[in-house]
C-alpha cells in the first residue's frame, strides 16, 4: 500500500497530529511523517517532538520563514516533489497554517485524496490569513474532519456535501488528556518564581495585535494594570518579541514589575502554566479550547473567534484588543465565580481513534 503522508509545519499542528500519528501506526498503516519546517526553533518545534513522543520526521522540508507567498510557494514546490516520488494514498493536513493550505493544494491537483483535521472552523474575518487557509483547504479536501457541530453547519452553508464531512471531535483534547499527569511534574512555577493559582497567563502573536505599534503598546498598558494586581506570565512568540524590539517597546515591557517575559515554552511546561493560572489572556485559537477543557477563564484579545463553542459552552469571552476594554473585562472577571461550563461533545480524548477508524476504512 502506498504511504499516508501526515503533514505538520507550525507549532499548533504538533499537538493535533501526535495522537493521530500514533493511532495510524498502531493500525500498522504505512505512514510517512513530514515536517515542512515552517516553525524551526528548538522551542517552537523540536521540544514538541520530544515531549509528545513523536519520531523524527521521515521528511523535513526546512522551508523556514518568509512572506506568505514565499513560505507557501516554497512548501508547494518541495511538497510536490515528495508527492511525485512517494505517490501517497492520502495526505493528512491539520488546522489553518500556511503549511496546511500549501500541502492540500499540491495534493489535490495531483488527485491525491486530502483529509483535513479541524475542518469547518470560521471566524468570518478575511483579514486573518488563517481564515483564507481554512476556507480554501476545506473546499479542496476530500475528507473534512470537524471538531464540533458548528463546523458542520459552516461547511453545509458553503455547499460542501455531507458525505465529505465527519464530526470526530477535538483532537487537541486527546493530547491534553494524554499529558495532563506529566505536566503536573513540571518545575516551571519554581523556575519562574511564580505562585501557583495566582497569576495570569498571556500569549500574543496575531498580526492584528502585534504588527501595529499603537495596538501593541495599548495591550502592554493593560498588562501593566493587571500586574498591579497579579503577576502576568508571558511566553513571548518570536514574532512578538521581534515586534516589541522593532517598535522600541521591549525595554518598557521588561521594566513592568510582575510582568514575567519568557521564551516560548514546550508543551508540558505550557500546560502546567495554563492549568495553574487564574486567568488566560490570549489571541491563540488552541488556547481558547484548552482553557474550556480545563475550566480556566479565558479572555480572547480578538474581534472574533472561529471557535464560538468555547464562548457558548465553555469559559471563553471575546473582548477585542483595546486597552480600556481589556482592563475592564479583567476587573469584571477576576473576582467572579468561574462560569459554569460544559465540555463540548466529543472533546473526550478519543478523537484520534475516531479519525483512525475513518481513514482505515477509506484507504483499505
Ligand atoms: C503561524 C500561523 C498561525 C499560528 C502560529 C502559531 C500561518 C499563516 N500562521 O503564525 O496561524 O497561530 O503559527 O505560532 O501559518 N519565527 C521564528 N522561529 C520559528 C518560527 C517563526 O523566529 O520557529 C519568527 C520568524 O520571524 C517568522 C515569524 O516568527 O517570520 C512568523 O512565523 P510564521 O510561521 O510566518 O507565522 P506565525 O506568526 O508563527
Amino acid at each position: 500500500m502506498n504511504p499516508i503522508i501526515v503533514v505538520v509545519g507550525a507549532r499548533p499542528n504538533f499537538m493535533k497530529m501526535a495522537p493521530l500519528y500514533e493511532d495510524l501506526k498502531k493500525r500498522k498503516l504505512p505512514v510517512l511523517f513530514l515536517h515542512t519546517g515552517q516553525h524551526y526553533d528548538e522551542n517552537m518545534s523540536t521540544v514538541f517532538f520530544e515531549e509528545l513522543e513523536m519520531p523524527e520526521p521521515d521528511i523535513y522540508l526546512g522551508v523556514g520563514s518568509g512572506s506568505h507567498a514565499q513560505q507557501t510557494a516554497k512548501i508547494m514546490i518541495d511538497f510536490e516533489k515528495v508527492c511525485l516520488k512517494e505517490k501517497p494514498s492520502m495526505v493528512i493536513v491539520a488546522g489553518d497554517v500556511n503549511s496546511t493550505i500549501a500541502c492540500a493544494l499540491v495534493a489535490s491537483k495531483l488527485w491525491i485524496p486530502v483529509a483535513h483535521v479541524e475542518a469547518g472552523l470560521r471566524s468570518f474575518d478575511m483579514q486573518m490569513p488563517e481564515e483564507i487557509n481554512r476556507i480554501l483547504t476545506d473546499q479542496i479536501s476530500d475528507l473534512l474532519l470537524t471538531p464540533s457541530i458548528d463546523a458542520n453547519e459552516n461547511l453545509a452553508k458553503e455547499g460542501i456535501s455531507d458525505e465529505r464531512v465527519k464530526l470526530v471531535g477535538n483532537i487537541m483534547i486527546d493530547t491534553l488528556l494524554n499529558n495532563a499527569e506529566k505536566a503536573n511534574k513540571s518545575e516551571i512555577h519554581n523556575k519562574l518564581s511564580i505562585e501557583k493559582g495566582n497569576y495570569a497567563l498571556l500569549t500574543l502573536h496575531r498580526p492584528s495585535n502585534v504588527d501595529q505599534k499603537n495596538i501593541l503598546s495599548g495591550i502592554l498598558n493593560a498588562m501593566k494594570y493587571i500586574c498591579n494586581d497579579i503577576a502576568v506570565v508571558f511566553p513571548a512568540h518570536p514574532r512578538t518579541k521581534n515586534k516589541l524590539k522593532e517598535f522600541g517597546l521591549y525595554e518598557r515591557a521588561i521594566e513592568i514589575p510582575n510582568f514575567v517575559i519568557t521564551d516560548p515554552k514546550g508543551y508540558l511546561d505550557f500546560l502546567a502554566l495554563m492549568k495553574e493560572s487564574k486567568i488566560v489572556l490570549t489571541d491563540s485559537g488552541g488556547l481558547q479550547e484548552e482553557t474550556t477543557a480545563l475550566g480556566i477563564p479565558c479572555l480572547t484579545l480578538r474581534k472574533n473567534t472561529e471557535r464560538p463553542i468555547t464562548v457558548e459552552q465553555g469559559t471563553n469571552k471575546v473582548i477585542g484588543n483595546k486597552e480600556n476594554h481589556i482592563k475592564n473585562e479583567y476587573k469584571k472577571i477576576i473576582n467572579k465565580k468561574i462560569k459554569e461550563r460544559k465540555i463540548p461533545d466529543l472533546w473526550d480524548g478519543n478523537t484520534a481513534k475516531r479519525i483512525g477508524d475513518i481513514i482505515e476504512s477509506q484507504i483499505s
